[in-house]
């Protein structure tokens, strides 16, 4: 993870690195760090431990003003986040940003302190700064000591580097971890998100894999993997600059969670005539190429990978086509056969994460038709690589816990399904049924919107729990995933999902009178083995909190409580019961104090392994 800008102008760059910072802090906020080159090119730096908020303060006590610059905002892996392991690391005069991992850190340090160089932090990162030192030595360039620096490491990493003997030029490198070079006029910037830019430019080039970069502010060149210099495609973004904002909501989850209603509709529209599913919409070749499909693998993480595990049900039932679902973590360290005409589809909002992007890199040479990416960010590395994209329109999800980015994961996989199911042989009648259920989404989201008060008096309690059980079955079982893995990330509580069938086989022994129990219940045919399960907790003295359709006849007492959610085709109810387990992680994080939208330990976008 960690995000890092870089910047070279005629300007003090300063204030654009740091504004850069605050946009990438969903990519790590254990610390923060900025170098510049000041006059006489003195290189400046400044670093805190913790957040951006904490930077700017010192910056206020001790400005930097200089024309050359790199920033970053960690996400420790090496080392505690303190100041002395804050980013940027230096070594006589030059300075580095790094995200990523140096795997073979341990074998360089020796090497270094063998040659005399002293490390003051415990980061994998410092090796970097004193080997390209090491290297200026003896080259004519910095771009020439970066070349041989970058040789001798192993892992994966994007780094900006600065000198103050080469006080004119910004060096970029790409392996592994995500890169754009911003091109302004006599500016140019580089940062590992082009979100972080859109104040300065809105032209944008996406480093590739082993690209080596040398930015000055009027010009800029980039020297591939193969050793050739290249032209790299420069894209213009158009639209707003991306900064999202709380509004009058007082976390960015909240608001979030409120704009379900829209960005549903967003990622509905264009894709839906009054009764189908436009398989067109998915592109031209995709119609061709979806045809050809006879297996499914979805590979994803987290959050993602719940909403993988929600699809198969779909593919399975209505398309008839054999899915399998796995973490990529897992994926791409095991033998995955391949059967003929397999379709690989990664799941993942940010389009970033390292292991599925991993996954999907592995699986390019083990025989798969094709690859397909549900994704919500342009243009990025999991677009960017796979041969089709369905874009979720969530716009930026700036909270941690991932909300709008599934429900909208959701509706994409959804119209995927139907338009596998119409190539193999689901009925008319059927899917304009599914259809019209698509086509009320956004105005049943609102229903369940307005329970929010409820919600948050309903689980006032759950504020002194330590534990929590959530369960469901079928379809609602990763749904049930899901709101365990929301309240875990932003309460701290621990949590954990079953199918409920499964309780009788161990977990059930953990039930007390301490021990709240979350359902999801709505009324399929499902309902009465549930409610089965459901009196095997109550029997053991179970404090039960059932999220139930008005329909399934649930009624409230001693030791149940229920939230009546409106009845909704069977198609929609994965959804739709994710809404309240959202506001009730929400809530209950509000009651114990914590730290929303960017909760301890994490990071939005997880790019490192
Ligand atoms: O960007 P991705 O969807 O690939 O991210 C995958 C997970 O890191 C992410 O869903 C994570 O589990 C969320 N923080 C959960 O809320």
């Amino acid at each position: 993870m960690c995000g890092i800008v870089g910047a070279i102008a005629q300007r003090n760059v300063t204030g654009i690195l740091v504004e850069g910072l605050k946009r990438l802090e969903y990519r790590g906020y254990d610390s923060a760090g900025v170098a510049v080159l000041g006059p006489d090119a003195k290189l400046l730096c400044r670093k805190t431990a913790g957040k951006v908020a904490a930077l700017e303060a010192k910056l206020e006590q001790e400005p930097t003003r200089g024309h050359v610059g790199i920033a970053h905002t960690r996400w420790a892996t090496h080392g505690v986040p303190n100041e002395v392991n804050a980013h940027p690391h230096t070594s006589d005069g030059i300075a580095v940003v790094h995200n990523g991992i140096i795997e073979n850190h341990d074998a360089l340090r020796r090497e270094l302190r063998e040659l005399g160089y002293q490390f003051v932090s415990q980061t994998d990162t410092e090796v970097v700064a004193h080997l390209v030192n090491y290297f200026i030595r003896e080259k004519a360039s910095l771009f020439e000591a970066v070349q041989a620096a970058i040789a001798r490491l192993e892992g994966a990493y994007a780094l900006g580097i600065i000198s103050a003997s080469h006080p004119d030029v910004l060096i970029a490198a790409r392996s592994g971890s995500p890169l754009v070079v911003g091109v302004g006029i006599e500016e140019n910037f580089i940062a590992s998100d082009q979100m972080a830019l859109r104040q300065v430019t809105d032209r944008f080039i996406y480093l590739e894999e082993g690209d080596l970069a040398e930015i000055r502010s009027g010009s800029y060149r980039i020297l591939g993997a193969d050793g050739t210099w290249q032209q790299r495609r420069t894209t213009r973004l158009s639209g707003n600059t991306g900064k999202a904002e709380k509004g009058k909501f007082r976390h960015y989850m909240l608001k979030e969670i409120f704009e379900q209603p829209e960005v549903l509709q967003a990622t509905l529209s264009g894709r839906l005539s009054g009764k189908h599913v436009l398989a067109e919409a998915f592109g031209r070749d995709a119609v061709e190429l979806l045809r050809k499909v006879r297996n499914i693998h979805i590979i994803a993480c987290g959050t993602s990978y719940h909403a993988g595990l929600v699809a198969r049900y779909w593919l399975e039932e209505w398309a008839g086509i054999p899915c399998q679902v796995e973490v990529a973590s897992e994926y791409r360290y095991r033998k995955v056969v391949v059967a003929p005409s397999t379709l690989f589809v990664s799941v993942s909002q940010s389009g970033e994460t390292a292991d599925t992007l991993a996954a999907l890199r592995s699986g390019a040479d083990q025989g798969y038709l094709a690859s397909l990416t549900v994704c919500n960010v342009p243009n990025s590395s999991l677009v960017r690589e796979s041969s089709l994209a369905i874009m979720t329109e969530a716009g930026p999800e700036i909270g941690v816990a991932s909300t709008k980015a599934f429900t909208t994961q959701l509706a994409a996989l959804q119209m995927l399904a139907i338009v596998m199911a119409r190539f193999n042989g689901l009925s008319e009648e059927r899917e304009n049924e599914l259809v019209k259920a698509l086509h009320q989404l956004p105005a049943v989201c609102r229903k369940v919107l307005a329970l929010d008060r409820e919600i948050e008096a309903t689980f006032q309690s759950f504020a002194e729990k330590h534990h929590a059980l959530f369960l469901g079955r079928g379809v609602e079982y990763p749904i049930a995933l899901e709101g365990a893995l929301k309240l875990k990330e932003i309460s701290y509580i621990h949590a954990e999902a079953y199918p409920a069938g499964e309780l009788k086989h161990g977990p059930l022994a953990l039930v007390d009178d301490d021990m709240p129990v979350v359902a999801v219940a709505p009324n399929n045919e499902l309902l009465e083995k549930l409610k089965s399960n459901l009196h095997e907790v109550q029997a053991r003295g179970g404090k039960l909190f059932v999220f139930a359709d008005s329909d399934a006849g649930f009624i409230n007492q001693e030791s149940v409580t229920v939230i009546n959610l409106p009845h909704v085709p069977k198609s929609l109810e994965p959804i739709i019961y994710t809404i309240p387990l959202q506001l009730l992680a929400y809530h209950v994080a509000i009651l114990k104090g914590t730290d929303v939208d960017q909760p301890r330990n994490l990071a939005k976008s997880v790019t490192v392994e």
